[in-house]
């Protein structure tokens, strides 16, 4: 085999309470085509969000992944022809970048033979990006849970009983995911993590059981939102906007944003969306919203 294509999808994380743990896959797919070249050089084409700005040599992500996986393996990278078409905006806090990260990996890994395990694959996902949440859940789909270790990230796959509809709320600005970090803490006191386990715990009992009656208090955080606010114009009243809709409805910044995420039922996902969108016409801020299901299948590898 020497081309293979790799469909990875967005991923939502943090969820509120679930800094770096909790993350959950989204029907919008980045899709790559990875080839080993017949030609001596590498070769790569960029469509869709980014094309204007993303590396096409030996500084994308996509390739700089795969080189890893080949010296993982001790064999020397073949030239590459790479085809990227991006749909999933960037630095929007939707995993972009993990789903670069994914395929770069994955691709590499089905091209010299499937040498690496899964495990293998998340563990070195999550050292390039920082963070397993995103990496997990487009890797595996659903709904993960990841728990950082020295024997690298042990996830869990929960089994979602039922259906809940993610409205995201894409505003025209980007937040740079390590900058973003810099805004928190060091460290917290006892209140807040109690606070936050609680919140996560509830949480991920609802999303397994199906028993979405909590899910607005159980997507309170106070580890990194409260930090993050201040990057998002008018973000308090985008939250309230939602909750003006429905009272069954929970939102949370998506990863480190700039997207809102609001879960909800499938019936409310429009007029949520309209709210949140004129919510933040108010700030002048201009976005889009996408009415988005949980991915529960992960990433597709396609041997062309
Ligand atoms: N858990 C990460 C963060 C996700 O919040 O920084 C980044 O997309």
């Amino acid at each position: 085999m020497n081309k293979v294509r790799v469909i990875v999808p967005a991923s939502t994380t943090n969820l509120g309470p679930g800094f770096d743990v909790l993350g959950m896959a989204l029907n919008l797919y980045n899709v790559f085509e990875v080839e080993i070249s017949e030609s001596d050089e590498t070769k790569i084409e960029i469509e869709g969000e980014g094309s204007d700005i993303l590396p096409r040599d030996e500084k994308n992500l996509v390739y700089q992944c795969a080189k890893r996986v080949f010296e993982k393996i001790g064999e020397k990278i073949p030239p590459l022809s790479i085809k990227i078409i991006n749909n999933i905006p960037l630095a929007r806090g939707l995993g972009s970048s993990g789903t670069a990260i994914i395929a770069g990996l994955m691709s590499a890994n089905a091209l010299s033979g499937g040498q690496l395990t899964d495990q293998e694959i998340l563990n070195l996902a999550t050292e390039i990006d920082g963070h397993p949440d995103n990496v997990s859940a487009s890797m595996f789909g659903g709904v993960v849970i990841s728990a950082q270790t020295n024997n690298g990230i042990a996830y869990m796959k929960l089994d979602m009983p039922k259906k809940l509809t993610v409205v995201a709320v894409v505003p025209d600005f980007h937040i740079i995911t390590t900058k973003a970090r810099e805004l928190l803490p060091k460290t917290v006191d006892i209140q807040t993590a109690v606070f936050n386990i609680s919140r996560a715990s509830l949480l991920v009992a609802g999303l397994a059981t199906g028993d979405f009656r909590l899910l607005d208090i159980s997507m309170q955080d106070k580890l990194h939102q409260p930090y993050r606010a201040k990057l998002i114009p008018g973000i308090y009243d985008v939250f309230e906007s939602a909750k003006a809709v429905t009272e069954n409805v929970a939102v949370t910044i998506s990863g480190a944003g700039s997207t809102i995420s609001a879960f909800c039922y499938d019936t409310d996902a429009c007029a949520i969306g309209e709210s949140m969108c004129k919510a933040f016409m108010k700030h002048n801020v201009k976005s889009y919203s996408l009415i988005l299901d949980i991915d529960q299948e992960g990433t597709r590898i396609i041997k062309l």
